[in-house]
């Protein structure tokens, strides 16, 4: 069993809290920069996930990231003012992904515009980017551990400001000290 297997067993509070973070900011993110451009807004789920947790006590199906903005597009696409939100998932472990694409296959039947892509994040985001275009988007990157490379960051994902590009990144201070301790060594 790999150290991160049982991180989907069941919902812990820090995730109870990100995806609170990520529906809030999404919501904002969507309701301000969609009034001021045309066309689609998009969100890019870099690490998704299987877009479910195993179900808490009550037996209630608990949603992961995928879902969690997926629930928020087929919302905002019934606001007074609709905004279009697409979105973008990748993921690189296959059972994940599998799970992943049955999630998300229900808001696609219903009319959501979700593209699931399987690989590494760095080999499969210049895809997602080709896609997004010159649409707003909010990228939200939670690995297990730490993120992608500088340059990836840097450049592509916070390259440009008009229309914005934001990135919401969770992560792993425990992982970030351990990196800075060998590092030091
Ligand atoms: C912390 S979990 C994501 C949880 C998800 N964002 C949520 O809130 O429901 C990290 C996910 O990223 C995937 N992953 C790890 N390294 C990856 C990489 N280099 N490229 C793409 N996915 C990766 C893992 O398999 C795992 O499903």
């Amino acid at each position: 069993m790999a150290a991160n297997d049982s991180f989907f067993q069941k919902k812990k509070p820090a995730a109870v809290l990100k995806h609170a973070v990520l529906a809030e900011y999404l919501n904002v993110f969507c309701a301000m920069v969609g009034g001021s451009f045309s066309g689609p807004v998009w969100l890019v789920d870099g690490y998704a996930g299987p877009g479910t947790y195993d179900a808490d006590d009550d037996g209630e199906p608990v949603t992961g990231s995928p879902i969690v903005a997926l629930e928020i597009a087929e919302k905002a696409a019934q606001w007074k003012s609709p905004r279009n939100i697409r979105c973008a998932f990748i993921e690189q472990k296959p059972n994940y992904l599998k799970q992943l694409r049955s999630n998300v296959k229900p808001f696609q039947d219903r009319g959501c515009h979700a593209l699931v892509l399987g690989g590494e994040v760095q080999e499969q985001l210049p895809k997602a980017w080709e896609e997004v275009g010159t649409s707003p988007v909010l990228t939200l990157l939670d690995p297990f551990g730490v993120s992608m490379a500088r340059g990836m960051m840097t450049g592509t994902l916070l390259g440009r400001s008009k229309p914005p590009s934001e990135v919401l990144l969770n992560i792993n201070v425990e992982a970030v000290s351990r990196h800075g301790g060998y590092l030091q060594r």
